[in-house]
């Protein structure tokens, strides 16, 4: 939620800032706007819309050349997304701007007290406090006044703070919500995320959580929230910045769909080498417990289908929302392992510390190298997706998967619960993943895109899988409500008799996965109650099933893969028709209304 940019150097920082905001709009999209350092007055310009809308409103203005700006991009919390509540915000002399990421979650109380002390308030935002409290504090010293301020909120954070009287440095501070530093050659950076400033440098500082610091044109330091020095661990970004742009694409969305196959390689052939004493802990665990919201929530389950499947260990998937409020049975001799491509998910990370408090050992599989997740886990698995930017997760959910299955067949190697030919059987079926992805995107995209042009009109549809695939049923209604507003509902086709099947008449169309499996007969029942409502069918099935077009003409099909891991291949047909159901809605796929690629508020 929210994206922060900071910028100091020799550039024109407002250039830097906008750049920067474009690479984070994912994050959110209501409002935005920049403060920057201009004839020693601070110049904020700020409205509600989309950078776009701030790029004209700047064309507009007369700005001078500026070297140091923060800027930011909104998904509003408290306020709607006006002019006024737009970031930065201001003290009442404007000496002090600040952009915030987060939730001060004490803000009412600070506010009331402010107000009593003679602070004009002019939005309805949390964040003004902050820019408050600094004015309160300070005497000369900004740094003192900064770390008193901080020490006054509750809440998560992210802080950039730019002032008047100390034109050559910005502070910031991080709780809870992401803020890297971009180190450059006379010039220094701050941003929510790399993509930001990865035009200009790759070496970067992932502050951590309970750390402020401070940037100047040729210095960086970090220190603590008492203000004691920290030492400054500089990283280098391995992807690049054409990862992060749409490479010819029309939305990041479909460029992610294609860098499927690539990513899947990586992890499967390339393998990942899981430290032998993880694997030693899963093999001894009684019991796993899983985590994750939304898709990785989804991959969670395909999750413990494969590990109990290869491990015979009995697997607890949870949302991370619900788990930490249903007091579950865990204690050190358990391990939790949290799904989350971002690693910020505010529910993922407070189950963690749920799981935590009572010492049960913490696997994350995780996309996002210096994220809070990675940092309080005991073990990481890296998904190695590379940024994924639209915020329908993707290639992140597809390398969730292929991590769980590989996490799954290697406690089995160690725990010998599946003979070394099935073992090595899998393995190969996993290195050949890919190739089969390649093929259904070579092979359906144009098919897939002039089904979704006969169903995009539709008022809802029905996602319907078994088993293995009840998840990936889950999936797709998630997908396509998510980018196209339809409403969608995934079931497990079993239930269908049980409720859903009332809704089914001829205005109603219905996604039903049936490819190769011990209970495929069983789909098909499912797919013949469907058509003896009228019901419109899509189908997903497997190559070389010639009998299934007497159910429907419209059937997507996918190459014949072991049952148990054709989740991966059976994503992929239903991004792409959520993608193209969207597309022919004039949808704003990349940034759907009302959401945000990561979620750092409750
Ligand atoms: O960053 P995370 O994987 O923890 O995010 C979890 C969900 O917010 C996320 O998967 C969300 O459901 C996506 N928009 C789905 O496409």
């Amino acid at each position: 939620m929210c994206g922060i940019v900071g910028y100091i150097g020799n550039k024109d920082s407002l250039s830097v800032l906008l750049e920067g905001l474009r690479r984070l709009e994912y994050r959110g999209y209501d409002s935005s706007g920049v403060a920057l350092l201009e004839k020693g007055n601070i110049r904020i310009v700020k409205t509600p819309g989309k950078i776009k809308d701030l790029d004209s409103l700047l064309r507009k203005e007369k700005i001078s050349q500026s070297v140091i700006g923060i800027a930011h991009t909104r998904w509003a919390t408290h306020g709607a997304p006006t002019k006024l509540n737009a970031h930065p915000h201001t003290d009442c002399r404007n000496n002090f701007s600040i952009v915030h990421n987060g939730i001060i979650e004490n803000f009412a109380s600070l506010k009331k007290e402010l107000v009593k002390q003679g602070h004009k308030f002019i939005s309805e935002t949390d964040t003004e406090v902050v820019a408050h409290l600094i004015e309160k504090y300070y005497k000369g010293d900004l740094k003192k006044a900064f770390l008193q301020a901080l020490a006054r909120l509750k809440g998560s954070f992210a802080i950039v703070l730019l002032s008047k009287k100390h034109p050559d440095r910005l502070l910031f501070a991080r709780q809870g919500s992401p803020l890297i530093v971009g180190v450059g050659k006379n010039e220094n950076f701050l941003a929510s995320d790399v993509p930001a400033i990865l035009s200009h440098t790759n070496r970067v500082i992932y502050v951590k959580d309970a750390q402020a610091g401070e940037i100047r044109k040729n210095k960086v330091s970090l220190f603590d929230i008492k203000g004691r020095p920290q030492p400054v661990k500089i990283e280098k970004v391995l992807w690049d910045l054409e990862s992060a742009q749409k490479s010819g694409y029309a939305h990041f969305m479909l460029k992610e769909i294609h860098e499927q196959p690539q990513v899947l390689k990586h992890l499967s052939c390339a393998g990942i080498k899981f430290d032998k004493k993880l694997i030693s802990i899963l093999k001894n665990t009684k019991q796993i417990f899983i985590v994750a919201c939304g898709t990785a929530y989804h991959s969670g389950m395909v999750g413990k289908y494969a590990i109990e499947e290869m491990t015979k260990i009995p697997v607890a998937v949870d949302l991370s929302s619900e788990f930490r409020y249903r007091s579950p049975i865990i204690d050190n001799q358990s391990v939790l392992i949290a799904i989350s491509q971002s690693g910020e998910t505010a529910d993922t990370l407070a189950a963690v510390r749920e799981a935590k408090n009572k010492d049960a050992k913490i696997i994350s599989i995780c996309n996002a190298v210096g994220s809070s997740l990675v940092r309080e886990s005991d073990f990481v698995l890296y998904t190695h997706a590379g940024p994924e930017i639209g915020v329908a997760s993707t290639k992140a959910y597809t390398a969730q998967l292929m991590v769980l299955y590989l996490l799954a067949l290697n406690i089995a190697k160690v725990k010998k619960t599946l003979p070394k030919s099935v073992i090595s059987r899998y393995a190969n079926i996993l290195c050949d993943t890919h190739n089969q992805a390649r093929t259904i995107l070579k092979n359906s995209t144009r098919h897939i895109s002039e089904i979704a042009g006969r169903h995009h009109n539709f008022g809802s549809f029905l996602f319907l899988g078994r088993n293995v695939n009840y998840p990936s049923a889950l999936e797709g209604a998630l997908k396509l409500k998510e980018i196209s507003y339809i409403p969608a509902e995934g079931y497990a086709a079993g239930e269908m008799k049980h409720g859903p099947i009332a809704l089914i008449d001829e205005y109603r169309a219905v996604v039903c996965i049936a490819t190769e499996s011990k209970i495929y007969e069983k789909m098909i029942s499912n797919i013949q109650e469907i058509e003896a409502r009228k019901g419109k069918i899509v189908i997903i099935a497997t190559y070389g099933n010639a009998d299934i077009k007497r159910h429907s003409k419209e059937v997507i099909f996918i190459p014949k893969v072991e049952e148990l891991f054709s989740p991966i291949l059976v994503a992929l047909p239903l991004q792409l028709f959520a993608y193209y159901v969207a597309a022919k809605r004039g949808c704003d796929i990349d940034q759907p209304r009302n959401l945000a690629k990561s979620v750092t508020v409750e």
